[in-house]
């Protein structure tokens, strides 16, 4: 009978990754220029999931998909429905591991398709207990801002324990995303940064602290609208992400060449040892020679996009 569809952005962190699972706050903005989407329709039998990564039904997912079946099943114990007799198409462009978010995505595209297919309103409280599932299936102990910043349809600020704070922008932001294209597994940057704590804690403590600060200086730069020094926040966040020991030779290269290139700023976003950078810009005309530098320079791929006040245009 009906087919429902659910649908979730990824996202990016402008500022604060890593310090952030240290209580630091920090800055996400949506990015739908990659996404989830699912199609929920009726099928007699077991639930077959359908999508470009697997192929099959629920009671055969891989371990690596497990994430995916503990969302089905927490959804519908949720919505005390079977979990039985539909079927679900995944399409997500989003690359796995580049610190997109696309596991949070993936999962709030399927509860927010499941909460549509069996007509029932899904209140934020509900779709972040249920993303936090699979978030922790795949991240461990995640801090909760990829959570929040792919159910959330504006700029954030976030701090661990706190109100999340909606952002206005005073202007748009010129961004371009590059990937490098190699894997950058989130959950072995974090435990990476927690050996450093304990081996070196004051200098990781205060690194932590810088970054805490330029969070707080960024967050009044977009109020201003000041965006070459915002620019210059994030290279020096970039450096301390660097003197953390999450970032790589590929990822340093990608922001030299941004700045080379006219970029205001530039920094790696997310876990960091391979994943995204992401450069600000002055203008739009401006993103067009960054992107060019950054394919030119191996990028895997690019995506140019202005943000203004969490409407995207691209
Ligand atoms: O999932 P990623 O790669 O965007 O990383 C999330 C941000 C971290 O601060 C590195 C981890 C966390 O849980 O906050």
């Amino acid at each position: 009978s009906v087919r429902a569809r659910g649908f979730s952005h990824s996202k990016l962190i402008l500022i604060g990754e890593h310090a952030v699972v240290y209580d630091q706050p920090a800055i996400a903005i949506p990015f739908d220029a990659v996404s989830a989407e699912v199609t929920i329709y009726p099928k007699a039998g077991p639930v077959e999931l359908i999508s470009d990564f697997y192929q099959g039904r629920m009671t055969d997912l891989p371990t690596k998909m497990q994430g995916l079946k503990e969302i089905v099943s927490a959804t519908c114990e949720k919505l005390h429905q079977q979990v039985k007799d539909f079927s679900i198409e995944l399409t997500s462009t989003i690359p796995i591991g580049r610190g997109l978010g696309s596991s949070a995505a993936i999962a709030t595209s399927i509860i927010r398709g499941l909460f549509n297919y069996f007509e029932r309103d899904l209140s934020l409280k509900t779709l972040r207990d249920l993303v936090d599932v699979s978030e922790t299936y795949a991240h461990g102990t995640p801090s909760g801002i990829d959570r929040e910043a792919v159910i959330n349809d504006e700029p954030i600020w976030f701090q661990k324990g706190e109100l999340i704070e909606p952002i206005e922008l005073s202007v748009p932001l010129n961004i371009v995303v590059a990937d490098t294209g190699r894997i950058g597994d989130t959950h072995l940057a974090v435990t990476s940064v927690k050996d450093r704590l304990q081996e070196a804690p004051l200098a990781t403590e205060q690194s932590f602290d810088k970054l805490g600060k330029l969070a707080r200086e960024v967050r009044t730069l977009l109020k201003t609208g000041e965006l070459t020094q915002l620019g210059e926040r994030l290279v020096k966040a970039h450096q301390e992400l660097k003197a953390l020991g999450v970032s790589d030779p590929g990822l340093d290269h990608y922001v030299e060449v941004s700045l080379l290139n006219g970029a205001l700023g530039a920094k790696l976003t997310g876990g960091g040892r391979g994943g995204c950078m992401f450069a600000l810009c002055a203008s739009a005309e401006a993103t067009i020679g960054v992107e060019a530098a950054l394919k030119n320079a191996g990028a895997k791929e690019t995506w140019s996009f202005q943000l203004t006040s969490g409407v995207m245009t691209h």
